[in-house]
């Protein structure tokens, strides 16, 4: 088949989060399935600098926008025979400090910007010099209009537009904005509707590829039932039970070229589940680098993230409050709003010896915590897939996690499975049912041959992107039927 990815985020050229190593490993599995694949992204500050290979086409965009029209360039970056990067280039709209926005604040022109880009990939689908794809593949709100405006041009020209399938990273995220911005995705009205892409008065990007997409999928089968419901729906499961057929939970899967211990060049001391004197001495290291005593009887307990509401890092504020008390450390690397920030700088003041909080983004030194740490937080609110406890599996760091999304697709518990076991869950989203697993984790720290097992059964779980990639494939082709 012949598809074309269209995200807003890529790893390694640019990356909020775990839907740029989404995508990224996509592309990656697709082509090496044997599948043609081409990937759409955004020509951010700094890529062409990073990636010298990337090269101009002649290719150029000319897309109108409200009652204006934006030109854009597209550069090139052929990743091997099948998988080929194309970058869209509008300085205007890419060139800039951030992906979305800065100090916690978003860019005003986001409408403008992301609506152009979702244009784009459309004139890319026609323009784009491999034949006629089949599949355009398209991840969350950021090129959410591209289905319907597929389906407009298509019945305009009577062009055979591919065939559309939307991923769903985060419902949380819908690219809602002021319905006076419709203007600019020059539309005819009837499609601002709430059978179309308003939402409230205002139009809705996720709204309109989850109506307009053929066939719809999200990164796991959990979040996939709870998005249906009026609990974790924000406002769109009832569109979304409408089409609840057409949708399927897939979890994602992870890129082991990247996450591994054996072969990793952030990492100094290689190892694996039959020779853990690496990890021993990873914690080491972590600590050391972080000012932490350096001991190996206390549990590291560690989490790296997006400060978000979604990632329950409030109750886990309220939670250490009550367990750093205890003999434990913690670190915690991100950044995101202000106010948890502060929270977890305040924190590591008062626990100079126990709390350390990074604020920041810092690719190498996460893979430096996966590797360091005894224990993984994850006590989010919702979570679609999250990748952090799948990569926390691998380096042997036992995930603790909440009952939620793909955390609990992903993870197993003592008593779900006393021989496959290689998590702590809980359920209830507080800080109480949190203390409780990092009190179940000190347990099993001091009990060593269980930990011993878990940490094994951890490392040797296996999520990588065959399974995943087939399931996309029998997707692709619903699409087709
Ligand atoms: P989400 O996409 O919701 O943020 P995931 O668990 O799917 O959650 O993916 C998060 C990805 O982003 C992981 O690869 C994680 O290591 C990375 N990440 C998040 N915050 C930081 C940070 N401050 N520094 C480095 N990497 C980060
Ligand atoms: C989103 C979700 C996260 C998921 C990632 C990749 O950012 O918040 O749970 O792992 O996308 O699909």
């Amino acid at each position: 088949m012949k598809i074309l990815l269209a995200s807003s985020e890529v790893h390694p050229f640019s990356k909020t989060g775990g839907l740029a190593d989404m995508v990224g490993a996509l592309g990656k599995a697709l082509a090496a399935a044997g599948h043609e694949v081409a990937i759409v992204t955004p020509l951010y500050r700094g890529i062409r600098g990073r990636f010298t290979d990337i090269k101009p086409t002649d290719l150029r965009l000319d897309v109108p926008l409200g009652d204006t029209r934006v030109s854009a360039g597209v550069s090139e970056l052929r990743l091997n025979q099948r998988l080929t990067v194309y970058f869209v280039d509008q300085p205007g709209y890419f060139d800039r400090l951030a992906l979305y926005g800065e100090n916690n604040t978003d860019y005003p022109d986001n409408p403008q910007r992301f609506i152009f880009f979702s244009k784009a990939v459309v004139q890319l689908a026609h323009l784009q010099p491999f034949g006629p794809f089949d599949i355009v593949h398209l991840h969350d709100w950021q090129v959410g209009l591209v289905p319907v405006l597929l389906r407009h041009e298509a019945h305009r020209t009577g062009w055979r537009a591919p065939r559309s399938v939307l991923t769903i990273h985060n419902l949380a995220y819908q690219g809602g904005f002021m319905g006076s911005t419709f203007a600019f995705t020059n539309l005819p009205l009837d499609y601002f509707a709430p059978t179309g892409v308003e939402f409230y008065k205002n139009l809705n990007c996720l709204k309109a590829a989850i109506i307009y997409s053929d066939f719809l999928t999200t990164v796991s089968p959990r979040y996939a039932r709870e998005i249906c419901t009026e609990a974790y729906g924000c406002g769109l499961d009832p569109v979304l039970r409408a089409r609840q057929g057409r949708l399927v939970g897939i979890l994602n899967g992870v890129d082991y070229d990247e996450w591994n211990t054996h072969r990793n060049l952030h990492l100094r001391h290689p190892y694996s589940f039959r020779k853990m004197a690496g990890k021993a001495a990873s914690k080491a290291d972590l600590q050391r680098e972080l000012g932490l005593p350096v001991r190996a009887d206390v549990p590291l307990f560690a989490t790296v993230t997006r400060l978000a509401d979604q990632k329950g890092m409030d109750i886990l504020l309220a939670a250490l409050e009550e367990m750093l008390a205890t003999d434990m450390q913690f670190v915690i690397l991100g950044s995101g709003d202000p106010n948890l920030q502060r929270g977890y700088q305040n924190l590591s003041r008062r626990y100079p010896t126990k709390a350390i909080a990074r604020i920041g983004y810092d690719h190498a030194l996460s893979h430096r915590i996966e590797a360091g740490c005894d224990f993984f937080l994850m006590p989010s609110r919702f979570e679609p897939c999250g990748l952090n406890q799948m990569y926390s599996l691998r380096y042997g760091a036992i995930p603790i996690v909440r009952r939620t999304g793909g955390l609990d697709d992903s993870v197993v518990d003592l008593t779900e499975d006393d021989t496959l076991a290689d998590g702590i869950k809980f359920t209830d989203f507080t800080s109480r049912a949190l203390a409780g697993a990092i009190r179940k984790a000190h347990v099993l720290y001091r009990t060593p041959e269980l930990f011993a097992q878990m940490r094994k059964n951890a490392m040797t779980a296996d999520f990588s992107w065959g399974r995943t990639t087939a399931e996309y494939e029998k997707v692709y082709q619903r699409a087709l039927a």
